[in-house]
């Protein structure tokens, strides 16, 4: 199946066991379920070999316990300016004069150093402390919302600017200029191609720069600020660094759970059953979440490069071999969540990997977690009418090649 084509909109699970190597990434058929074509891979785990855009193979990861050993091994990198290093679709090609990533693009030591910088403002407490804020700032979008609909698209009035907001308030971003990198993001994730990508990643880079340097003349609060007048101004970092820093935390502090919001308010409102108890027992909103996190898998396909020889359950991953984590599949492993294809809030799904696992795990977990509990719970709970105002099929969502989640989502209540 090609990227981009027509969705074909099939929720039914339906499971065939051939052991061919398939393409990789396929688009979902049904939103809150890994592609169809991944079905031989469901059958062929722990590891199965999958074949890239280019026509390059690549070793696909889809066992649960092969998957967390193989994410905490140093030996797999995850510098994108590696020689050899996976890549799912043209656009993200890194030309050989750009720099990668910060955290998500480079290995220890360097990225032990950067996490440091800004683990902080990640943790827990921290993340408990922002609550009244995310409550605020939900409450101001679902009043706003609720004044002037329905119906509504969730996406544009509610999934998008609240984590927006949230991410910019604590990086110390001007909201006001969301419209800029909201787009600018899009593009970054998106494409269409490799160019709009770096002009993208460039525009971004110098509005972050520039931002970056009216904070050493007058720092204000927010991480950028913290990290202004302490790692800068004693030379532990550099302004470079500090670009790439800001650059990765604003989109992904709000690209990420924007779907999880939108496709989990979907997925939610396609199991009324499911709804209905969370509704009669808010309590299990947690454990709700986790299970959604499990079942959607937003971010499905992390990649990696081998730099040494891996031996794992009888198999050889050779230096200079791409490695894939197919998360949609490793999160419905049968060995560790009987009945996988069921969304059930009273399972143990903590330990999915749909923040990864290992040195990368998801830095913004505990926020993440903080937001969707907060936007879901106070969603359902405020709108008892909550409905979809398009026929379900008919909902666009993301191609395979992204982060998963609704295109848009029109609601009524
Ligand atoms: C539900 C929402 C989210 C999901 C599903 C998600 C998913 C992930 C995944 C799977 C990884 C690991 C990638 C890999 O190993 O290749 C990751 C890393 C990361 N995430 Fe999230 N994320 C979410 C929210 C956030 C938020 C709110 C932030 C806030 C800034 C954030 C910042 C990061 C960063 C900086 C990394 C790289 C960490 C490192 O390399 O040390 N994420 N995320």
């Amino acid at each position: 199946m090609k990227i981009g084509t027509t969705h074909f909109f099939v929720c039914e699970v339906f499971m065939t066991d051939t052991t061919t190597t398939v393409a990789f990434p396929q688009d979902r058929t049904c939103p809150y379920h890994p592609p169809t074509g991944y079905d031989p891979l469901r059958a062929a785990r722990p590891l199965a070999r999958v074949t890239l855009y280019d026509g390059r193979r690549a070793w696909l990861v889809t066992g649960h316990s092969a998957a967390r050993r193989l994410l905490a091994d140093q030996r797999l990198s995850t510098d994108r300016t590696r020689d050899g290093f996976p890549v799912t679709a043209p656009r993200l090609v890194v030309p050989p004069d750009r720099r990668g990533a910060a955290l998500l693009g480079v290995d220890d030591p360097e990225h032990r150093t950067q996490r440091r910088m800004v683990l902080p403002e990640f943790t827990l407490k921290r993340a408990v402390a922002l609550r009244p804020e995310i409550q605020r700032i939900v409450d101001e979008h679902l009043d706003a919302m609720i004044a002037q609909g329905p119906p509504a698209d969730l996406v544009s009035a509610f999934a998008l600017p609240v984590p927006s907001m949230v991410i910019c308030a604590l990086l110390g971003v001007p909201y006001a200029d969301h419209e800029f990198f909201q787009e600018q993001s899009r593009t970054l994730l998106r494409g269409p191609a490799a160019a709009d990508v770096y002009r993208a990643r460039d525009r971004l880079e110098e509005y972050l720069g520039g931002l970056i340097d009216r904070k050493v003349d007058e720092p204000g609060t927010g991480l950028l600020d913290e990290l202004v007048r302490g790692p800068l101004a004693e030379g532990a970092t550099d302004r470079a660094e500090l670009v790439s820093l800001a650059l990765i935390l604003l989109v992904a502090g709000h690209e990420t759970t924007a779907n999880m919001i939108s496709l989990g308010t979907y997925t939610l409102l396609r199991h009324p059953d499911r709804l209905a108890e969370l509704r009669a027992d808010p309590g299990l909103l947690p454990e709700a979440v986790e299970e959604l996190m499990r079942t959607l898998s937003i971010a499905d396909g992390l990649l990696r490069l081998a730099t040494e020889d891996i031996e794992i359950d009888g198999q050889t991953i050779r230096a200079g071999e791409g490695v894939v984590f197919a998360t949609s599949v490793i999160n419905r492993d049968a060995a560790v969540y009987p009945e996988p294809d069921t969304l059930d809030f009273h399972r143990p799904a903590r330990h999915h990997v749909a923040f990864g696992f290992g040195i990368h795990q998801c830095l913004g977990q505990n926020l993440a977690r903080a937001e969707m509990e907060i936007a879901l719970g106070t969603l359902i709970a405020r709108l008892p009418g909550l409905r979809l105002a398009a026929p379900a099929e008919e909902i666009p969502f993301k191609p395979g090649d992204t982060i998963q989640g609704m295109l848009e989502l029109p609601v009524a209540w």
